[in-house]
């Protein structure tokens, strides 16, 4: 196990109802607003109105900036940085998925500087040092963003999609009531679980050895997903199976699972490329990532695979099997992609090889190489788009 430090202020605040408390607890921060929100789900929801009215009761003056969209875009976030600026706004409001939060934390961090916000995702030397705060009322489970300390922003201009972290803007509270997210559409619900099994799958994957610990939260919290996804997507409104999926989902990404390991994040990187290009969801992404990520690197840690093929798919395996072992475990995740209606090859969503050793290219910018399981090169990512095909 290597030496970490853990550090997670996040207030969760679960359960049925609590959005209506949302503004008691702004109002523990701020006096003036900025709520910012997706493409509408929010008003169709009925969500919009409880938020405006809780906010009122508690005289928190609203400042509105909607319209962020699924792979949120920096130029929003630019407005954004103006408005709390010009209308000193002291406390965001995000009410609504990953895109908002992440839209909502640069925001609050570009409030804070005078520079551009953009040098900060493509300059890992610019530290930042302050955020405005903010709070998070969560409408999807799936990127863990309520708590994690990243937030992903796409550039229009170049395409590239890149993140910032800092503990700085983990929000104040985020409030998760599972009744919110019973008007998902089963794809959206779909995308959500493949990301969070996706964030246990990154950490699960590394070549630190002794983190035993962590490797069983991993493998409860995986198997939590796997069983509970398919009947969430064909189950609507069980607030039962939905609480155990977001609490996951959360807990996925808020920094515990990582201690004292280091996890890898290739098909992570791998698929931004592609949700940055052809604006696929980020979910439906890894679904088709993850098992070419798979058999391309298995073979540099087979226990690992074997470990995870036996604890979190319950396959037995002959000593002398390995291989066929892990290729059996691949199999059994895309028809689990598959279970919950979600693609498991590009050419299912329509994207040829043409964009492969661009995408690759833009990868490795400012990173070297991508992945820690496996270091890969732009041969080398060329070789999982390729097999993803
Ligand atoms: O925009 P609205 O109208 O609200 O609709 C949204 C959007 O179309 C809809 N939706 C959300 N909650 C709903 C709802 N529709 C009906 N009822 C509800 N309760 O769902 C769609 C997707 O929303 P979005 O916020 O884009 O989804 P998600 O939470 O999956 O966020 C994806 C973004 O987060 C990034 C992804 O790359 C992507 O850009 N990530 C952020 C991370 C982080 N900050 O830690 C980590 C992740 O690995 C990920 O990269
Ligand atoms: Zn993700």
């Amino acid at each position: 196990m290597l030496n970490f430090q853990f550090y997670n202020p996040a207030r969760i605040i679960f359960g049925r109802g609590e959005e209506n408390n949302v503004g008691k607890y702004t109002a523990e921060y701020g006096k003036k607003v900025l709520l910012h929100y997706g493409e509408g789900s929010i008003k169709k929801t009925g969500l919009y109105e409880k938020v405006i009215s809780s906010l009122k009761k508690y005289n928190i003056e609203i400042i509105e900036l909607g319209g962020v969209r699924p792979n949120p875009v920096l130029s929003l976030v630019r407005k954004g940085i103006e408005i709390c600026k010009t209308e000193s706004i002291d406390f965001i409001l995000a009410v609504g998925g990953g895109s908002v939060i992440d839209s909502a934390k640069s925001i609050a961090v570009g409030s804070k500087i005078n520079g551009d916000i953009w040098e900060y995702f493509m300059d890992k030397s610019k530290v930042i040092k302050s955020s405005l705060p903010l709070g998070v009322i969560l409408t999807i489970p799936a990127t863990g963003s309520e708590s994690s300390t990243s937030s992903v922003i796409t550039n229009e201009e170049n395409l590239f999609k890149r993140s910032i972290k800092s503990t700085e803007y983990i929000p104040k509270f985020s409030i998760l009531n599972p009744e919110i997210t019973f008007t998902l559409p089963e794809y959206q619900i779909a995308c959500g679980c493949s990301d969070i099994l996706s964030h246990l799958m990154e950490r699960y994957f590394t070549q630190v050895e002794h983190v035993d610990f962590t490797d069983r939260l991993l493998e409860a919290a995986m198997k939590t997903i796997i069983i509970n996804a398919p009947i969430a997507v064909n189950e609507k409104n069980n607030y039962d199976i939905m609480a155990e999926i977001m609490w996951v989902g959360t807990l996925a990404h808020n920094g515990l699972l990582d201690t004292g390991r280091i996890g890898d994040w290739a098909s992570h990187y791998i698929e931004h490329e592609l949700s940055a290009l052809y604006d696929l969801t980020h979910g439906a992404g890894l679904a088709i990532i993850t098992p070419a990520w798979m058999k391309y690197v298995y073979k540099e840690n087979q226990d690992k695979f074997i470990q995870f093929a036996h604890r979190v798919f319950n396959i037995d395996f002959a000593y002398n099997e390995k291989e066929r072992t892990i290729i059996e475990m691949i199999k059994y995740l895309e028809n689990w992609y598959k279970t919950i209606g979600l693609p498991t090859k590009l050419s299912e969503v329509g994207i040829t090889s043409s964009n492969f050793e661009k995408m690759a290219e833009k990868c490795l910018v400012g990173r070297g190489k991508a992945g820690n399981f496996k270091k890969l090169d732009m041969e080398d990512i060329c070789n999982i788009y390729n097999l993803a095909l």
